[in-house]
């Protein structure tokens, strides 16, 4: 069997009179007449325990658009026992079956079921038909059929063998569960955390962020859809700490697949340290965790590249992508040129529902989210060492709004400078433009956080000189553009430090991390 390297699913424009954008209007309209009942997958089977929590817009409160039947600790168990039980026969299916059933979810996504899965996106995690399009269509498309290409990459590698002696690697899944934790932010990265470790022929239980679960249970349909086989990825909806207490404590647990939070990577990584003997096998802990993402302008930079970097980087999906640009440095000499510049731009994004195309801002995730955006913003009003120079309005009436926000300060450490936010809200430090080496070390120094990062310059030693000195500080380091939108395929997405173990998704170097190689010497 050969899979050929795929090229990238293209990605649909919905302008205004196409096609693509009546279809996809089409399924936004028949989502909202319907209300959906989302059951957790167990072992093959739907489970509805009645205890159902409701799912609503996050830009339209007033709206519902179905529920979930939450689980609690017998769910857990149920699943982890559904996996361990598919486990021997999944291990044994031959790759290029395996191989067959994520192409296939692959292709359904990317034709039957694409306005299904931008439709919930959009709806769920109020994301724009664009910002849809590029992450539950193109990007999970991508994770599927990328992934297929490696891991037949990685099969391929065998050892050398001698006269008389003959020697194989067989490339095992872990020996027990791997539990997958996902976040909202990007249905590409739930779809990606359960299908990559499946692939590897492990068997999973998947946790969704509640605010995900909408889009969580079309991609469950559609696997099931392409054939994967009952207990393979077990869908559960628990409370995390529920989960982690006996995902942890069980002897069988083999791996954690994690995006989410630096503090509950943290405090998971050190439960699994406290449960260490009780495992068969040393657990693979695998997290991407947040970033404090930087944009560092040279005075050579151009300025209008400039404003669209933080324009776009800062504010597409309400500055809730973990890559999105939150701090800026620019060179005195084109500081106030590009603050203006970006406050107009700014003014011209229109916020709103994302069932309205004209939006390019919708709304943020959800209260706690909103509350916590809103207070760091409330504290930069009233902080002598802040400055809010675009922005600053909120309103959760209908929707949870945060109108695009800048602040500048002139203290490099000032809190929005080094704390992850996690939404609409960039933070501008102006530094001397004839000091760029000292720039260089405060960026270096300011964030825990080594995620993404850019440098704009048109000057080359400038540009060579950021990417030798900010070598660890981002895993994915862009030149001359936004530090978002990494493409799979093109660039393996991840960084270090308090950002993750790096283990790049949509890369062979995360599927090593699913596999446990046997050695097979053979004397003729
Ligand atoms: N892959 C996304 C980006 O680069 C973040 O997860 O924006």
């Amino acid at each position: 069997f050969d899979f050929a390297a795929p090229a990238n699913e293209p990605v649909l424009s919905y302008a205004p009179g196409t096609p693509e954008r009546a279809a996809l209007k089409k399924q936004l309209s028949a989502f909202k007449a319907e209300q959906v009942d989302i059951p957790m997958y167990i072992g093959g089977q739907e489970v509805r325990t009645g205890k159902t929590v409701d799912i609503r817009p996050p830009h339209e409160h007033k709206h519902k658009l179905g529920h979930f039947h939450a689980g609690d600790a017998s769910h857990v168990t149920a699943a982890i026992e559904a996996a361990l039980k598919a486990r021997e026969e999944w291990a044994n299916t031959p790759w290029e079956h395996r191989a067959a059933i994520f192409l296939k979810a692959a292709e359904l996504m990317a034709t039957k079921y694409r306005y299904h899965m931008n439709g919930t996106t959009m709806l769920a995690q109020s994301k724009n038909a664009y910002q849809a399009e590029i992450d539950s269509a193109c990007e999970i498309i991508d994770f599927l059929r990328f992934n297929v290409h490696y891991l037949t990459e990685i099969y391929r590698q065998q050892p050398a063998s001698s006269p008389g002696v003959h020697n194989r690697l067989e490339y095992r899944p872990l020996e027990g569960f791997v539990l997958a934790v996902t976040p909202f932010n990007f249905t590409a990265i739930a779809g990606n955390l359960p299908t990559s470790a499946a692939m590897c022929g492990n068997v999973v239980v998947w946790k969704p962020a509640n605010t995900q679960v909408y889009s969580a249970n079309m991609i469950m349909k559609i696997l099931i859809e392409a054939g994967l086989p009952a207990g393979v990825i077990n869908l559960v909806y628990a409370d995390g700490p529920t989960i982690g207490d006996i995902c942890f404590a069980h002897p069988d647990f083999a791996g954690i697949h994690f995006t989410g939070s630096t503090g509950v990577f943290q405090t998971m990584w050190k439960t699994i340290g406290n449960n260490i003997h009780k495992y068969k096998t040393y657990p693979r802990i695998v997290g991407e965790t947040g970033g404090k993402d930087f944009v560092l302008a040279h005075k050579s930079a151009n300025v209008d590249v400039v404003v669209t970097a933080l324009a776009r980087g800062a504010f597409e999906y309400q500055g809730q992508k973990c890559s999105a640009a939150s701090r800026a440095y620019l060179p005195s000499n084109i500081a106030d040129e590009v603050k203006t510049k970006l406050a107009a731009e700014l003014k011209t994004m229109k916020q709103g529902t994302t069932e309205d195309f004209s939006n390019f801002v919708n709304a943020v995730i959800d209260e706690r989210s909103f509350d916590k955006i809103a207070k760091y913003i409330d504290n930069a009003k009233n902080d002598p060492k802040a400055k809010i120079i675009a922005g600053g309005n909120y309103n959760k009436s209908e929707g949870y709004f945060i109108e695009p926000t800048v602040i500048e300060t002139a203290d490099p450490k000032y809190v929005t400078m080094c704390e992850e936010i996690f939404g609409p809200v960039l933070t501008i430090y102006t530094y001397d433009a004839d000091k760029f080496e000292e720039a260089l070390v405060t960026v270096d120094t300011t964030s825990e956080y080594a995620l993404t990062g850019s440098i704009l310059a048109q000057d080359r030693y400038a540009v060579e000189l950021a990417t030798r000195k900010l070598v660890n500080s981002a895993g994915n380091f862009y030149i001359n553009d936004k530090p978002t939108g990494a493409v799979v395929g093109q660039q393996p997405f991840g960084g270090a430090r308090a950002s993750g173990t790096n283990d790049k998704a949509g890369s062979a170097l995360n599927l090593y991390r699913w596999l446990s190689a046997r050695t097979v010497k053979e004397t003729l």
